[in-house]
């Protein structure tokens, strides 16, 4: 399966000079955009830079390539799938997703197109924007009682709802997401714990605003998001760090893992005044997990 991202760094897809530059960057995974930061009439060129550095990448970078394809109700998705299925390929983002249905379809194309060049497409996951649509976030109870190999994660967005249904803003007036954008984003991190796969955070707009996207990005790690999206090199590192759990967590998850152990059979234990059941010992397992997957990256 495609392996675990903290940071997806968007790259328009017709900018050889910024997917120069995003390879050198330490994005854990490069998202190459055929969809809204290509024009219709680069789209064919986009696809085409796209098809050669996917059948031979440079060697030194290190993360994983997804791909945004175009929404799979345009003219546009399938020469992008028939373009990018190769041999370097670790994900397709679809855009504008409404239901198990489209990951599905987009599953099939992907494995019809690798057969054809003789490629295995198990490794080829999908990471479905859920909530882009009016009538997406109404599917999202349906992704886990699908059945959905491929499907990698979900993710979720307020900038194509809030158009999608005339809505002036997506903000309230303090700043913070407004309600129906709060809504699909908890529904949206549910639908992806209850289909066992990740969920990943939207992006965070002011490129500039260093501290703030920081300090967003550790509290969307404490609610379950394992990931984010970055628009800009310079909000890499802080997502990187954001979505890494701190060196006090790596400590104190040790601390419960070896009062486990010490204890036994015993399902429930004290550590610090505490009292630690089961759930503390997965969630610790949990941090060891995400700690080791990223410790040398
Ligand atoms: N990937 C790789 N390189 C990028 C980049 C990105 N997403 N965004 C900026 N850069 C590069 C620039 O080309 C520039 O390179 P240079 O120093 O060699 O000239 C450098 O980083 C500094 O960029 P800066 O001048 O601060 O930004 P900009 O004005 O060139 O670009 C954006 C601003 C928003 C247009 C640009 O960041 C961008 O294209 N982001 C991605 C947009 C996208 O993919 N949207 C779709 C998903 S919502
Ligand atoms: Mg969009």
């Amino acid at each position: 399966m495609t392996k675990l991202a903290r940071s997806f760094l968007f790259v328009p897809a017709d900018s050889e000079k910024k997917i120069n530059k995003a390879l050198q960057s330490a994005a854990d995974a490069l998202v190459l955009d055929l969809e809204d930061s290509v024009m219709p009439t680069r789209k064919k060129l986009a696809r085409e830079a796209l098809a050669e550095l996917l059948t031979a990448p440079p060697g030194d970078y290190r993360g994983t390539l997804w791909v945004r394809i175009n929404p799979l109700t345009t003219e546009y998705a399938l020469d992008d799938l028939c373009a990018v299925v190769g041999p370097s390929l670790g994900g397709i983002l679809l855009p504008k997703c409404e239901g198990p249905r489209d990951v599905e379809t987009a599953s099939n194309f992907i494995a019809a197109l690798a057969a054809k060049a003789g490629l295995k497409s198990e490794s080829i996951g999908i990471l479905a924007v859920a909530t882009e649509t009016a009538a997406a976030p109404f599917a999202l109870g349906d992704y886990h009682k699908a059945v959905l190999p491929r499907l990698w994660g979900l993710t979720w967005g307020a900038e194509d709802l809030s158009s999608a249904i005339g809505a002036a803003t997506n903000k309230s007036p303090n700043g913070e997401w407004a309600f129906t954008y709060k809504m699909v984003r908890s529904q949206c991190l549910l639908a992806a714990k209850a289909s066992g796969v990740q969920c990943i955070e939207t992006l965070y707009v002011d490129y500039k605003d260093t501290e703030g996207l920081l300090a967003s990005c550790i509290e969307a790690r404490r609610e379950g998001f394992t990931g984010r999206f970055a628009i800009h090199p310079a909000q890499v590192d802080g997502i990187n760090e954001g979505f890494m759990p701190s060196a006090g967590e790596v400590e104190h998850a040790h601390r419960i893992i070896a009062a486990f152990d010490a204890a036994g059979d015993s399902g429930t234990v004290g550590l610090d005044g505490q009292m630690l059941d089961i759930p503390h010992l997965k969630q610790a397992q949990k941090v060891l997990q995400l700690h080791a997957a990223f410790a040398t990256a």
